[in-house]
């Protein structure tokens, strides 16, 4: 990103910035009492014990525990899902249940989230670390070769192992989650696209986005899921198991502090260096939400100019589609890994 478009977001996600400041000061002042609630302590649900979306494991890469949820035949070929921010293994659950009859399906928890270890050291929540920690994942599984699932921030880890090892990707699913080539086109271009990133510059601040995020019972992490802006298009469907799973697992000492720390590390880390914009040979699918708040339907188009053999689509949800939408999204994913 160029600096003057960073400067640029800096002077629009200010003025995002007060105006949650002013809302905050304003509801404790109508309502002082919940400025003292206490923090509630959620239990585990059994959807996260739920047999039939795997057994739970621990695998040791870099130094640090990962997290992983695996079913399927052992001798199936493998798929690995990346999942988003804020958000763990649990995200795939639609797509685990139908692709684990024919796949050896591994739902990982990224270095940081749910009951991964979650190193103290902020600059440990870099792109490649994490990029580095899926390649030693597979290494480690003795993968050499593995079709992939990526949502969101997982999308930024995926297009990370294209680029370095495209030799360990058979085929590539990318939601939410442009092109690193892509994506810089157009927050240099176009405000939109740099504006709905405005939340990086708000995730700056120390402290207080955790904060945040669990103040009152974690209101505004459940309107991440529930609100008309953010939250789910078919509301049904994430239940109130689901939003316990979610919570459970964010309630956690630190749990907040690890996925946040790699949007503080995003100017320093992603967008100056360690990003490459090399041409890929891998056949991906790239899909997105029409009502995504946070990334442009135009962040789907254009990638004839970094990727060879690419397919996009574009479903009718916001940004939690895998969960939103997992008949329509699990029904396009199959037709993309069957055709050759
Ligand atoms: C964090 O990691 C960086 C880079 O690896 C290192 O320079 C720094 O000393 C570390 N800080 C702490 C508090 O360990
Ligand atoms: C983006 O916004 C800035 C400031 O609001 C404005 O000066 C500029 O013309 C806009 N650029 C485009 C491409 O719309």
């Amino acid at each position: 990103m160029k600096r003057s478009r960073i400067a640029l977001l800096f002077v629009y996600s200010c003025f995002n910035i007060i105006m949650i400041f002013l809302k905050i000061f304003f509801y404790f002042l109508l309502h002082p009492s919940k400025l003292f609630t206490p923090r509630k302590i959620y239990t585990c649900p059994p959807s996260l014990q739920d047999q039939s979306l795997g057994m739970h494991q621990f695998i040791t890469v870099n130094g640090i525990k990962l997290h992983c949820v695996i079913s399927g035949p052992e001798n199936a070929p493998v798929m690995l899902m990346l999942h988003g921010f804020p958000e763990f293994w649990y995200s795939w659950r639609y797509q685990i249940r139908e692709f684990n009859k024919d796949y050896r399906v591994i739902a990982v928890d990224l270095r940081g989230y749910g009951e991964s270890d979650k190193p103290l050291n902020k600059s440990a929540y870099t792109i490649t670390n994490t990029v580095d920690d899926v390649i030693k994942l597979l290494k480690n599984l003795g993968v050499d070769k593995c079709t992939l699932l990526c949502h969101d921030w997982g999308g930024l880890f995926g297009w990370g192992v294209v680029l370095t090892r495209s030799d360990l990707v058979e085929k590539f699913v990318v939601m939410c989650c442009p092109h690193p080539g892509r994506y810089n086109d157009l927050v240099n271009l176009e405000n939109d696209s740099l504006f709905r990133q405005w939340y990086f510059i708000f995730y700056q601040l120390p402290y207080l986005p955790e904060m945040l995020m669990r103040m009152e019972d974690f209101r505004a992490f459940k309107s991440l899921f529930r609100s008309r802006k953010y939250g789910f298009t078919n509301r049904e469907i994430f239940t109130d198991e689901d939003m316990q799973s979610f919570l459970y697992t964010f309630s956690q000492n630190r749990a907040f502090t690890g996925p946040i720390n790699y949007i503080r590390n995003v100017f320093t880390h992603f967008l100056r260096e360690g990003i490459v914009y090399d041409y890929i040979y891998v056949p991906t699918l790239i899909l997105n939400g029409e009502h995504d708040p946070f990334i442009s339907t135009k962040m789907a188009e254009g990638h004839e100019k970094y990727v060879q053999r690419v397919e996009n689509k574009i479903i009718r949800c916001g940004h939690w589609m895998q969960q939103d939408m997992p008949v329509e999204v699990n029904s396009i994913i199959r037709q993309f890994l069957t055709q050759n």
